[in-house]
Formats: C-alpha cells, sequence, structure tokens
C-alpha cells in the first residue's frame, strides 16, 4: 500500500533489517521510492534480504554488528557512500537473550547494555552529524518496546535497558529539534517475527505448556484480539519517518493493539 509520504528519493538507513520488524520497514520505504540502506550482522542474512527487496527500488546491504563501534562507524561512512546522504535513520535491534532478572550475569547485561544502550546512542551521533550536511536536517526514529512502560518479567535484560532509548528520544528531539532534525520512538507489543515465536516458546518451556497456548493466552490479553504483523508496525515507522509527521518530535508511540494499560 502506497501511503503517499512524500518520500520519493529519500535516503533512508534500517539497521538490522535481514527479517522481522527491520524488513518490514525497509519494504514499506522502498514502496514508498525511499532509497534504502539496510543492515544486519550476517552477511547470508542480509544478501538473501537485499535481493527479496531489490525489485521494489534501490536497496543496498551494509553488514555490521550493532554491537562494535568500527562497525557502526563503517556503517554510517558506507550508508552515506551509496546515498549521498541520510535524511532518515530507523533504528532496530537484535535481542539480548531472554530470561530472569535471577538468570543474568554480568556478560549478559554487558551485551545487552550495548546493544541497547550504548549503540543506539553513538548511531544517533554519528546520523545526526551525516543529517547536519547540507542544513536539511532529517528524521530518526527508534524501535523499543511495551516493556519500558510496563516490564516483562521474562526479558529482564531488555526491560531494563530500551528505557534508555526513551530517554535517548527525548534527550535528542530538544537537542537537534532547533537543527530540524525530529526523533521519535516506537513501543511496539508483539508483532509476528521470529522473536515472538522465541519468547513464546520460552514461556511454554517456563511453565510446561505449548507454544500455541501461550500464544492463544497473549491474544486473550490483547484488546484487538491478535498478534500484529511487521506490515502494520512498519506503516508506523513511515508516518514517523517522513514528513507526514512533520509536527512530531519526541513522541513514544505504543504499537500494541491497546496491550498496555497504564496512562502516560
Ligand atoms: N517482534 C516483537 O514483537 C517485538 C516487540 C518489541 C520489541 N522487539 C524488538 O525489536 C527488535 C527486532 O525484533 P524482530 O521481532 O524483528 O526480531 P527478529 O525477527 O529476530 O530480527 C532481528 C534482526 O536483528 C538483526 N540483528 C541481530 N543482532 C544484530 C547485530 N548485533 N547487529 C546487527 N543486526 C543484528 C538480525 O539479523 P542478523 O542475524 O543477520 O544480524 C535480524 O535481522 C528486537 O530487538 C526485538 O527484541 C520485538
Amino acid at each position: 500500500m502506497v501511503l503517499e509520504a512524500g518520500l520519493g528519493s529519500a535516503r533512508v538507513l534500517v539497521t538490522a533489517g535481514s527479517q522481522g520488524i527491520g524488513f518490514g520497514a525497509a519494504r514499506a520505504f522502498l514502496v514508498e521510492g525511499a532509497r534504502v540502506v539496510v543492515n544486519s550482522s550476517n552477511a547470508d542474512r542480509l544478501r538473501r534480504a537485499t535481493d527479496a527487496l531489490a525489485p521494489l527500488g534501490e536497496v543496498h546491504g551494509v553488514a555490521a554488528d550493532l554491537r562494535e563501534k568500527g562497525d557502526l562507524d563503517r556503517l554510517l561512512e558506507e550508508t552515506v557512500g551509496h546515498l549521498g546522504g541520510l535524511d532518515t535513520l530507523v533504528y532496530v535491534t537484535g535481542s539480548p537473550r531472554p530470561g530472569l532478572f535471577l538468570e543474568q550475569g554480568f556478560a549478559d547485561w554487558d551485551e545487552a547494555a550495548r546493544l541497547l544502550v550504548v549503540s543506539p546512542a553513538y548511531l544517533a551521533r554519528r546520523a545526526a552529524e551525516a543529517m547536519l550536511v547540507g542544513g536539511k536536517g532529517g528524521r530518526m526514529v527508534f524501535l523499543t518496546s511495551v516493556a519500558i512502560r510496563e516490564p516483562i518479567p521474562t526479558i529482564a535484560t531488555s526491560s531494563v535497558c530500551r528505557i534508555a532509548v526513551a530517554g535517548l528520544v527525548r534527550t535528542l528531539a530538544r537537542e537537534l529539534g532547533p537543527k530540524k532534525i525530529r526523533v521519535n520512538g516506537i513501543l511496539p507489543g508483539y508483532i509476528a517475527t521470529d522473536r515472538v515465536d522465541e519468547v513464546l516458546r520460552d514461556a511454554a518451556r517456563r511453565k510446561g505448556t505449548s507454544p500455541e497456548a501461550e500464544r492463544a493466552a497473549l491474544e486473550r490479553e490483547i484488546p484487538l484480539g491478535r498478534i500484529g504483523s511487521p506490515e502494520e508496525l512498519a506503516r508506523a515507522i513511515v508516518f514517523l519517518g517522513s514528513e507526514m509527521s512533520s509536527y512530531v518530535s519526541g513522541a513514544l508511540l505504543p504499537v500494541d493493539g491497546g496491550l498496555l494499560r497504564s496512562v502516560g
């Protein structure tokens, strides 16, 4: 579906996009006419993704591990090399290992902090520098999780570390707004990807049930009665990553079928 987002020839970087949420976002931007760089850490998976996306428009793959500073620097440099600049950054990440708080060791926290705190902050800095060239500004969209409002016990590292993304969004929206860079976040609920399958399998193993039973129980909790699709989430990402949202900055938008109960 074309949303008429005014993205024709916009230069977009989507991280962690070889599958799932990132892949859905990259596809949606291409359909809107944007030129896209997709990143992930596994070169083979990334090649399969860019092959699948290529019929939709101009797409380039850059393999880089979001946990590594050298890779983040190279990712930005190669993105600007391919596209001639950067208008929109969509930051998606890989997932830390699921588990309760008492199951997590120092290495788990170290890994999660790199992936969910250090990497988005550093990449945002590099992306902002690229967007400031030419003075047109840009847009950043950070994917985080409903777990930052209502922590999910079985993904403890995620529930804790992803809160930093909310601070990042608000901090950057204030500092970069005067420079015409808008910064927003999205809090997905449950979106049908391999990650959700992993979380459901983990829950089933803990409770001695089945992934199917866990899925049914989860869907009873969601007011709209179902898990969302990557395409539904991608529409919100394109909204915030385009000029359709020209007066929105510092927002944290849940896309969760009504799952969050808390106010504010
Ligand atoms: N699905 C949901 O319902 C949901 C809800 C809230 C939050 N989230 C979070 O949103 C993010 C994306 O979720 P998803 O459901 O799309 O997961 P997914 O289907 O498992 O995809 C994860 C993506 O991250 C890439 N990736 C993993 N580690 C990476 C690294 N170190 N550097 C660069 N790319 C890396 C993977 O590609 P490679 O293997 O090729 O690197 C893959 O493309 C995750 O952080 C997830 O926890 C998901």
